[in-house]
């Protein structure tokens, strides 16, 4: 049996692809907590500054796998502490993530890619929420993201009739930072991650930071947070470097320290 996570590395990008083809890579715990170990390799590899989580061309994810979840009692999500447990890994990486999506984000599919840091779409992606058609709700954030991302009024339109919404749609609400052909949204990806690797790691980190603390703190708090990683940024020689570089009209070498 393939492995239903594949690891490939691509420069200085970790590429993640969830492969479960033969049930639209639903996410059972094989999934999760391979996608948890993968994150932690490429968290511990140095070289990698950059990571994107992908399916295939069909699907990114059509949400957890029904058939593992459906003779669930309540004790037994609550004692396995469901999703918490390991989908929430993808929250707590400090290195940014794309989620790039093909195909169906469905449910928890549309939930592990807005725990990414953003997400760049193919011409034929699809997202929902259509917990609502099982006699559930979602569980893995999407009640709390999707608000955030696209506001009340589409965020309870998907929830509540559990639609889908395509690329074109996604990116127009904001929940798509951009949108590629079908075959070329990997290269297109890959390009997006190897730039953001070439810059400073901690830089890097420190801007998914303040990015994130956006959404969960005041301006005014979040503006003190910026302006005080902003100060502490000139301690590092990736700032000197970057800075002698520009003045000496020549390309940096950041060294990520
Ligand atoms: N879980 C388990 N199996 C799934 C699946 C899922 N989420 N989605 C698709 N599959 C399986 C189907 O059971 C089917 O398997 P068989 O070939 O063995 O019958 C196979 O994938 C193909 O699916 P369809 O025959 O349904 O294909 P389709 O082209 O007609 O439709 C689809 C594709 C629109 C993705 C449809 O399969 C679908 O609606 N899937 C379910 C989407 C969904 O409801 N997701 C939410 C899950 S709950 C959740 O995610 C909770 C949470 O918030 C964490």
């Amino acid at each position: 049996m393939s492995p239903s996570v594949i690891m490939e590395t691509h420069d200085k990008v970790g590429l993640i692809r969830i492969n479960r083809p033969e049930a639209f890579n639903a996410l059972n715990d094989e999934v999760m907590d391979g996608i948890g170990s993968a994150l932690a390799g490429f968290e511990a590899d140095e070289a990698i500054g950059c990571i994107v989580l992908t399916g295939n061309d069909k699907a990114f994810a059509a949400g957890a796998d029904i058939a593992a979840i459906k003779d669930f009692g309540y004790m037994d999500t609550y004692k396995a502490d469901f999703i918490t447990r390991n989908w929430e890994r993808i929250k707590t990486c400090r290195k940014p993530i794309i989620a790039a999506v093909a195909g169906y984000a469905l449910g928890g599919g549309c939930e592990i890619a807005m725990m990414c840091d953003m997400i760049f779409a193919a011409e034929n992606a699809k997202f929902g929420q259509p917990e609502i058609k099982l006699g559930t709700l979602p569980g893995a954030g999407g009640t709390q993201r999707l608000p955030r991302a696209i506001g009340k009024a589409k965020a309870m339109d998907l929830c509540l009739t559990g639609r889908m919404m395509d690329a074109v749609e996604a990116e127009r609400c904001g929940l798509v930072a951009r949108i590629f052909p079908t075959d070329r949204l990997i290269e297109e990806t890959l390009a997006a991650a190897q730039t953001i690797a070439s810059y400073s790691q901690p830089v890097v980190m420190m801007i998914k930071e303040a990015v994130n603390r956006a959404f969960e703190t005041s301006l005014t708090e979040g503006l003190l947070f910026e302006r005080r990683s902003f100060h502490a940024s000139f301690a590092l020689e990736d700032q000197k470097e970057g800075m002698t570089a520009f003045i000496e009209k020549r390309k940096p070498v950041f060294k990520n320290r």
